[in-house]
């Protein structure tokens, strides 16, 4: 188990455990998860919940209306002692987090992260939120779960696209933050059927956790200029290429792309080398991950000037600088997008 906790004090606790045990310390609660898991299989688990919520996840669950329909839904059984467990991935827990911040000005909530990029990425650091006129996580706060628990089993029916998708943030930490982490990651996946080996990704699932809750330590509310900004690597590329996609290029594969790009950006810019570039497409190539997407650069352009990474002088950016460091550029060069894309 790994604790942490931010600046409003309110602890939170990751477990690694193929179980649902840590519920049966929690009096009142109510579930609310993926419609696309087995009911009778969170039924069971969950066996002294109030009430059972299946819910669809995806983008489209993180609007308005879905954020409306679901605390209207709630509202007549929660009370302040109330805790909303919510199952499911990335999606599921970005709404259900923003739901418990604010029923009742905020009652806990924990999560049982079913994706694997949910498990290493967004299960992890407290942002809650949904989307609005088409931009990601416009509408949000700070507020962690009390509990994560990273339950490997949910990671057995997944399909190898969501495998993959994962597979991206897991990476990313190491990118961004942990040479040795890559070379190891680079090691053990060495084909696409190395992602079905639950075992094995189970294994670098807390080494990135910790990995990330040591760069947000220190600046949980993202108000510091701090490592954590390092952690969005791609997410500007992966942001506009996910929306260009309508959505049917999985976040994290977008993401992948958007690593790509900013590290062909960052050898235009002499930040970084071909050598660093061609391990990382290599070891993209090996797990059928894709490195480039059809969109041009002038439509990156105008949707990532809705970002909400936006800032006033421009189109902000993340850039590797070799491999396990980063940089920051406030004003992306469309000329040099335009020769990448
Ligand atoms: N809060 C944060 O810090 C943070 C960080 C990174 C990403 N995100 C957000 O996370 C979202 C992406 O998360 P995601 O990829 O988990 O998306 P998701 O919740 O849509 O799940 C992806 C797909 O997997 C299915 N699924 C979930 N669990 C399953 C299981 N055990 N077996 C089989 N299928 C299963 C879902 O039904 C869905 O079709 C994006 O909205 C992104 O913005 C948030």
């Amino acid at each position: 188990m790994i604790s942490y906790g931010y600046s409003l004090h309110i602890q939170s606790a990751v477990y690694f455990s193929r179980s649902f045990d840590i519920l049966n310390s929690i009096s009142n609660y109510i579930v609310v998860y993926d419609q696309i898991l087995n009911p009778q299989y969170i039924e069971h688990a969950c066996a002294e919940a109030k009430l059972f919520v299946p819910w669809p996840s995806g983008e489209s669950t993180k609007s308005l209306s879905s954020y409306a329909q679901l605390t209207t839904h709630l509202t007549p059984y929660v009370t302040r002692d109330t805790t909303l467990v919510a199952i499911g991935g990335g999606t599921i827990g970005d709404l259900c987090g923003f739901v418990a911040a604010t029923l009742l000005r905020g009652i806990d909530w924990i999560f049982f992260p079913t994706t694997l990029l949910s498990q290493v990425d967004s299960s992890i650091g407290g942002k809650t939120g949904i989307n609005c006129n088409d931009i990601k996580n416009i509408i949000g706060c700070f507020y962690p779960p009390k509990i994560t628990v990273c339950h490997a089993d949910f990671l057995k029916t997944l399909p190898i696209g969501q495998l993959q998708s994962g597979y991206v943030e897991l990476l990313k930490h190491a990118l961004m933050c942990d040479k040795q982490l890559f070379n190891d990651l680079d090691n053990h996946f060495k084909s696409l059927n190395d992602l079905y080996d639950v075992g094995k990704l189970e294994k670098f699932i807390e080494p990135s956790v910790r990995l990330k809750l040591k760069i947000i330590g220190n600046d949980f509310l993202e108000k510091n200029y701090s490592d954590r900004i390092f952690l969005n690597l791609g997410h500007t590329f992966g942001h506009g290429i996910e929306t260009l996609s309508n959505f049917t290029i999985p976040h994290g594969i977008a993401v992948g792309i958007g690593i790509i790009i900013a590290y062909r950006y960052a050898i235009i810019q002499g930040l970084n080398s071909f050598d660093d570039l061609e391990k990382i497409i290599d070891h993209f190539n090996r797990l059928s991950l894709p490195i480039s997407c059809t969109f041009s650069a002038q439509d990156m352009i105008s949707v990532m000037s809705h970002d909400k990474k936006k800032n006033k002088d421009g189109i902000r950016v993340i850039l590797p600088k070799g491999l396990g460091q980063g940089c920051v550029i406030q004003n992306l060069d469309s000329t040099i997008l335009e020769k990448i894309m």
